[in-house]
């Protein structure tokens, strides 16, 4: 509860100075093997119990808790002084290191068989109480976690969060820079760099009325880099995008991207595999290598989305089975989605499977013995093809009516991988297949080139407009967008979008070509990206690369389901820093100095 009455404040106990004093061991390094030497730890109050003659504190810092213990009879003075200590005060204290005894070990912790007897207290610093009980296990909600993220990211949880972190970048820079990659900086204050999003803006106040865009990548600079002859480029880096926030989205986020030259797809494929295995080594994970592999076409067929998570059975498609028309309209897909292990379901459960899928545009059949007994035949084949057990759960879904759109198929498709895994979300308590320590990397290729933007009713490009097409497409850009495909690839990890990468236009007439597609004019081209046309035409030589986003596989390693949990000081879903309350309005003459006069305040 922010606002909670304060306990004691400087003043009340009188506080020393760290003078020389230093510390000879952290918090989680004392073991049985230490007993009966001398140690000074230095650290935060974190539980506190006073029995009267013996005061046991619990003393935490970044590494870990140990008991500490101020007996009345060894020191009356410092057991006095022990006494005014309360939670979350920062304090030094000097002892010896003593086993306990076997009753009292504490086996939860990796110092639990020790205690530090302590001879001298230094309290170097008081605390108001804070706002929340520092104990993982303790609920708070988030925008309290967030105002006092200082506090917050005390909790034995955050640390461990935030040292992950830094742990996987210090493996990722290790690893490329053995790799014979160069980690070079890119600006942030630059023009757009287009991802898809909104841009950052920031106003130029020598050249009043003009802005710099924060970058949403560093796609062109890396692309340049590769004409400049650097062969190969890292960074893990901030990237800004003004876009509608999620669990797995930040409006600043950080990502470990990356470019090389002459390469193909398999040779980037190549360095992020390695990369990742020591990554995860890490976090304490092994996995295996090669990544399985599957086409966005096959994605979209099996799984129904270009994000599958490999760790829920794929879809089937059943339509041949069954008479035509039966179940689904002539010529449109019969879905088979089966979980195992789910039991059976209530009739409540069974119509809000049944609901999901009637929003999404889909007919759900889920009465199995109705249909053994209007399809034996059809029903026997599906138990071949599908393999279900009576104790899986098997729904078969298609489209109700005749599905519209530039790509009709995926409609149906995607609709059906939705219910797959909202089916797969809401029982996993049955099934358990979405084990959290279970890694299913996955790369997904050749997505389509074009993207058809009802809102615009135009094209644009499916990953950004820097992407190579297909050798073999080249000459369908504009006569069919619909069909061609991009040297494009995506990572997924257990069905979230990790990284996504291209092989490049190199070919100023290819990339000019791109641009035609996607009904830029001429002169937009030019005036938006001319100086990356240019570049092209100095011998640019073939190129690609990919960027995978450090928060999510962080997220993702810590077994957090949002990547705030593993961004040291994050925004909130509407953008904000609660704690230093950004973002805020500005003093009129700042903004009259920037050229600047606001329509509403
Ligand atoms: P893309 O836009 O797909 O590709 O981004 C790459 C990866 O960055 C992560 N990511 C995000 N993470 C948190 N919050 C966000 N708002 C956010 N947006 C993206 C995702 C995503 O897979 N320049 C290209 C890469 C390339 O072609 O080399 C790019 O940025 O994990």
């Amino acid at each position: 509860m922010p606002g909670a009455p304060e306990t004691a404040r400087a003043g009340t106990v009188s506080l020393d100075f760290l003078g020389d004093l230093r510390r000879t061991h952290h918090c989680g390094e004392l073991r049985a093997s230490d007993a009966g030497r001398r140690a000074l730890l230095m650290g935060w109050v974190h539980r506190r119990r006073d029995l009267g003659g013996v005061i046991f504190v619990h003393l935490r810092d970044r590494e870990g808790v140990t008991q500490v213990v101020f007996h009345e009879n060894l020191d009356p003075e410092v057991h006095r002084k022990a006494e005014s200590l309360r939670l979350e005060y920062v304090i030094a204290v000097e002892g010896r290191v003593e086993k306990r005894s076997p009753e009292t070990v504490n086996p939860n912790i990796p110092t639990g068989e020790i205690e530090l007897v302590a001879e001298k207290l230094w309290i170097l610093n008081d605390s108001r109480t804070p706002p929340f009980p520092l104990e993982d296990a303790v609920e708070v909600s988030e925008e309290v976690r967030l105002k006092h993220r200082f506090v917050d990211l005390r909790r034995p949880r955050m640390q461990r969060n935030i040292m992950l972190r830094s742990r996987v970048s210090f493996a990722v820079r290790e690893f490329l820079t053995s790799q014979g990659f160069l980690e070079i900086e890119t600006p942030f204050m630059t023009r757009s760099t287009p991802e898809g999003a909104r841009d950052f803006l920031v106003p130029s106040r020598l050249q009043p009325g003009c802005f710099y865009a924060l970058p949403q990548s560093p796609q062109l600079f890396k692309q340049l880099l590769m004409v400049s002859g650097m062969d190969k480029y890292f960074q893990i880096v901030r990237c800004f995008r003004d876009e509608d926030l999620r669990a797995d989205r930040q409006p600043e986020f950080t990502q470990i991207d990356l470019e090389m030259s002459f390469c193909q797809q398999e040779r980037i494929f190549e360095v992020i595999e390695p990369m990742l295995v020591k990554v995860c080594e890490v976090a304490g994970y092994r996995i295996r290598t090669p990544f399985p592999r599957l086409s966005y076409e096959e994605a979209m067929r099996r799984y129904g989305t270009d994000k599958p998570d490999l760790r829920v059975p794929p879809m089937h498609a059943v339509g041949d089975l069954f008479p035509a028309g039966a179940l689904a309209a002539d010529g449109w897909p019969l879905m088979a989605i089966h979980l195992p292990g789910v039991g059976a379901l209530s009739r409540r459960e069974r119509d809000e499977l049944k609901a999901f899928g009637a929003e999404r545009g889909l007919r759900v059949y889920d009465d199995l013995k109705r249909l053994e007994r209007e399809f034996p035949q059809a029903m026997d084949g599906l138990r071949a093809r599908v393999g279900y057990a009576p104790e899986d759960l098997l729904l078969l879904a298609s489209w109700a009516g005749v599905p519209q759109g530039q790509r009709p198929l995926e409609t149906v498709l995607s609709a059906c991988g939705q219910l797959r895994m909202h089916a797969a979300q809401k029982y996993n308590e049955r099934h358990r297949l979405l084990d959290p320590r279970e890694f299913r990397f996955l790369w997904v290729t050749d997505f389509p080139m074009f993207e058809w933007d009802e809102q615009e009713q135009r094209w644009t490009a499916a990953h950004h407009p820097f992407t190579s097409p297909h050798d073999e497409d080249l000459d369908k850009l504009t006569s069919d967008p619909a069909s061609c495909r991009a040297k494009s690839y995506d990572l997924v990890l257990n069905g979230i979008e990790l990284g996504s990468g291209s092989i490049r236009i190199h070919r100023r007439d290819v990339q000019a070509r791109v641009f035609d597609a996607l009904g830029f004019t001429r002169e937009e081209a030019e005036r938006r990206f001319g100086f990356l046309l240019e570049a092209l035409e100095y011998g640019a030589p073939p190129h690609g690369g990919i960027a995978l986003g450090l928060d999510r596989l962080v997220m993702i390693l810590a077994g957090e389901g949002t990547i705030r949990d593993v961004i040291a000081f994050p925004k909130t879903s509407r953008g904000a820093d609660l704690m230093c309350e950004a973002p805020s309005p500005v003093p009129e003459q700042q903004l009259r100095e920037l050229g600047i006069t606001l329509l509403r305040r």
